[in-house]
């Protein structure tokens, strides 16, 4: 069994994939039958508001912002495009392969990924390249979680992922507005560090198609454009990818992308952000706030120069 319970969190803070699957079946029955007062269409989790080790007390941005206000190339470049255009995606079935540095290689059900793992509950700043940020309470399980179990050989230093191929489905595959599918990458020890999460939804929801539905990647203390969505292909790596806005533009984003005030985007500034919903801009923090947990990743490397 691959049970991985995190040791910050309290046992009802962690809730075991088929548990919190068989939980929403039932709760969609009774509120099919009526038996349940609609809660919006937002089912809440049992501690929606449990603040574990790595979740921050900030207000949550609103589930109407967090789906309506998106960044997903494959459905058009403006943030309202997803919204409108995600439904064409076919989620389900869907598996992931898994190839390269590791023992485990091999296509997996979606089901079967989630099956042995436990969902946890994080509220985690989420911050743009283009100067927004939200707080998002995410439901997902660590990444090392994946990573331990496809047993990577002593080659792989880097993870790769790759989003869904489809262009019949992804209407902005069919334009040339980035090299597809996306892609992106992770050092080793980011991906296993604990904040790294495989995301399956939001607001105790299931993902929404516009989010990255089934599955998709967090790197609180990354840009947001390291958190691919709907990813179908993850291999083990001995040399470092790159990623999909890296092949756009090179001089204008770097592999690493960690939250840095002091580094500027070559048009912009990345010293102030404005969470959504707020009018003020706040101060951008060091790894969006996560210094204490990651900081140690980077000791001796020029950021300046691995941006
Ligand atoms: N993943 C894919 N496959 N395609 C994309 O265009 N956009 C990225 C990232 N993941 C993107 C993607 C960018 S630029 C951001 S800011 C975040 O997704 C946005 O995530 P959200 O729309 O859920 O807020």
């Amino acid at each position: 069994m691959f049970i991985q319970k995190n040791k910050y969190l309290k046992d009802n803070q962690v809730t075991d994939y088929s548990v919190y699957k068989k939980r929403r079946h039932f709760i969609k029955t009774m509120a099919g039958l009526g038996l349940i007062a609609s809660t919006g269409g937002i089912i809440q989790p049992r501690s929606a508001h449990a603040v574990g080790r790595f979740s921050t007390n900030e207000k949550p941005t609103s589930f109407d912002d967090i789906s309506s206000y998106c960044n997903y190339y494959e459905f058009g470049t403006a943030k309202s495009d997803p919204k409108r255009n995600a439904h064409s995606l076919v989620t389900s079935p869907w598996s992931v392969v898994v190839e390269g540095e590791c023992e485990r290689a091999g296509r997996y059900n979606l089901e079967d990924l989630l099956k042995p793992v436990s969902i946890e509950e994080r509220n985690y700043r989420f911050r743009c390249v283009e100067g927004w940020s939200m707080v998002i309470p995410w439901m997902g399980f660590p990444l090392a979680t994946l990573i331990k179990r496809m047993q990577p050989t002593s080659k792989a230093k880097y993870v790769y992922f790759e989003t869904l191929l489809d262009s019949e489905h992804m209407p902005g595959q069919r334009t040339k507005v980035l090299d597809w599918p996306y892609t992106e990458g992770l050092r080793m020890d980011e991906a296993m560090n604990p904040l790294t999460l495989l995301a399956t939804g939001i607001y105790g929801k299931d993902l929404l198609n516009q989010n990255g539905a089934p599955l998709r990647l967090v790197v609180p203390w990354k840009y947001g454009f390291k958190s691919i969505k709907s990813i179908a292909k993850i291999r083990f790596m001995a040399e470092q990818p790159v990623n999909s806005w890296q092949k756009a533009n090179m001089t204008e984003y770097g592999f690493y992308s960690n939250v840095n005030p002091k580094v500027n985007h070559p048009r912009w500034s990345q010293r102030k952000e404005r969470r959504i919903g707020e009018f003020r801009k706040r101060k951008t923090l060091l790894f969006n706030g996560y210094s204490e947990q990651v900081a140690s990743l980077y000791k001796g490397m020029d950021l300046k120069k691995n941006f």
